[in-house]
């Protein structure tokens, strides 16, 4: 057991996990190697609608932690008439699920701010996304084997890595709606999760036991878990009450003003043809993917593709399965001319949402989905 700023974490080894981090195991551009932080070819992550472990993207705050699994404990504490204690092998025998759930980033795209001004953080081109299936144990039974007290709120959930913030080491943090967290049977709000596509969640998503939270930002779906504290107010940790927040500047003001993300947006990206290609006047397939808004029911509704600078729109069409919050993907087939020199693609859905023409900056480089310009030249 080693004690961190107060927190208690246990089954945690102290030594860092390359012997369970295999490079051979991941086919992913690396934007940083320490922590890991890499995101697929777009080419390679449009080519099915379950995206292989291999091409999945890592965003990772710290140094992956090795947990021994015999020594895990996940603690469920606060707001509940008894506290939890459970080992893997118990947490086992809770009703097992599996769930389909597309997973993105709020920094997705966030490279693309920077034509505005810079924006700091993981240089994310569209890769930070993926669609998996996800066993586990539903967060509402556990909850509900714990007895939630009137007063709860918000179901916060801790990780098991150790991030240096200035002086301090802190471990990931997240928080979700009390009502988000009880949702079970045929909408599950959030997953316990100890399976990715089938096999044993690898240690770069979270091994042996991270959270799945269906329709919100991958920063809600804490990897490595360790703990889980029902509480009448969101959680304090760095990751809610300051990151993860749409900010114009970086003041202890703005950060107060500005609540937590939770829900992603609606977005859409082509991944069949490179950024700079060059390509033949004529017709040209393309293909992508098109997450509709992380709201129960958003459906895609339709993806345009333009050539000529948004004056004229061709639909395409989409593939693979309707499931709440997973993406789809697209094809189109376009003609290109001389005068084309972007690829657009935009997207809107059942909710409501739509992809803008442009979003306004913010500090963080978050929820980036305007249009997708693809910038191309043709002979
Ligand atoms: N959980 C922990 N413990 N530490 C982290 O750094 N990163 C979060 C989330 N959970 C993170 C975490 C962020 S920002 C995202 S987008 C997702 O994990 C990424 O999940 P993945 O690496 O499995 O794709």
């Amino acid at each position: 057991m080693i004690l961190t700023s107060g927190v208690v974490l246990t089954g945690l080894a102290q030594r860092p996990a390359a012997a369970q981090t295999s490079a051979a195991d991941k086919d992913l551009i690396f934007r940083t190697t320490e922590p890991r932080n890499g995101e697929p070819e777009l080419a390679k992550l449009v080519q099915g609608w379950i995206t292989p472990n291999k091409h999945f993207f890592v965003r990772s705050h710290a140094p992956n932690p090795e947990i021994d699994p015999a020594e895990f404990r996940l603690h469920v504490d606060g707001f509940v008439r008894r506290p939890l204690t459970l080992r893997l092998d118990e947490l086992a025998q809770f009703k097992q699920h599996t769930i389909t759930a597309t997973l993105t980033c709020a920094g997705n795209r966030r490279i693309e701010f920077n034509q505005e001004a810079p924006v700091g953080g993981v240089q994310w081109e569209a890769g930070a996304i993926g669609n998996a299936t996800w066993t586990g144990v539903a967060l509402a039974d556990v909850l509900q084997q714990a007895g939630i007290q009137e007063a709860a709120r918000h179901v916060c959930f801790e990780g098991l890595d150790q991030i240096q913030k200035g002086e301090s080491t802190i471990p990931f943090g997240a928080s979700i709606p009390i009502d988000k967290a009880l949702l079970s049977g045929r909408e599950i709000g959030a997953l316990l999760v100890t399976k990715m596509n089938g096999v044993t969640l690898p240690v770069d998503h979270g091994f042996p036991l991270r959270m799945v939270v269906p329709g919100y930002i991958g920063a809600r779906s804490v990897k490595w878990l360790g703990k889980i504290t029902v509480s009448d107010r969101p959680s304090k940790n760095h990751y809610v009450a300051t990151a993860y927040k749409i900010v114009k500047q970086t003041e202890a003001l703005d950060w107060a003003e500005a609540g937590p993300i939770y829900r992603f947006l609606i977005n859409a990206a082509i991944g069949s043809v490179d950024e700079g290609a060059t390509l033949t006047a004529g017709p040209v397939e393309l293909s992508g993917y098109v997450l509709p808004t992380g709201i129960a029911g958003a459906k895609v509704e339709r993806v345009m593709v333009s050539t000529d600078a948004g004056q004229s729109w061709t639909a395409a069409e989409l593939t693979g399965e309707t499931q709440d919050y997973c993406w789809r993907l697209w094809k189109a087939k376009v003609q290109v001319t001389s005068q084309t020199e972007q690829l657009i693609v935009r997207a809107q859905d059942s909710s409501g949402g739509f992809m803008p023409a442009r979003v306004p900056w913010n500090a963080k480089g978050y929820l980036q989905n305007s249009w997708f310009r693809l910038p191309v030249q043709v002979q």
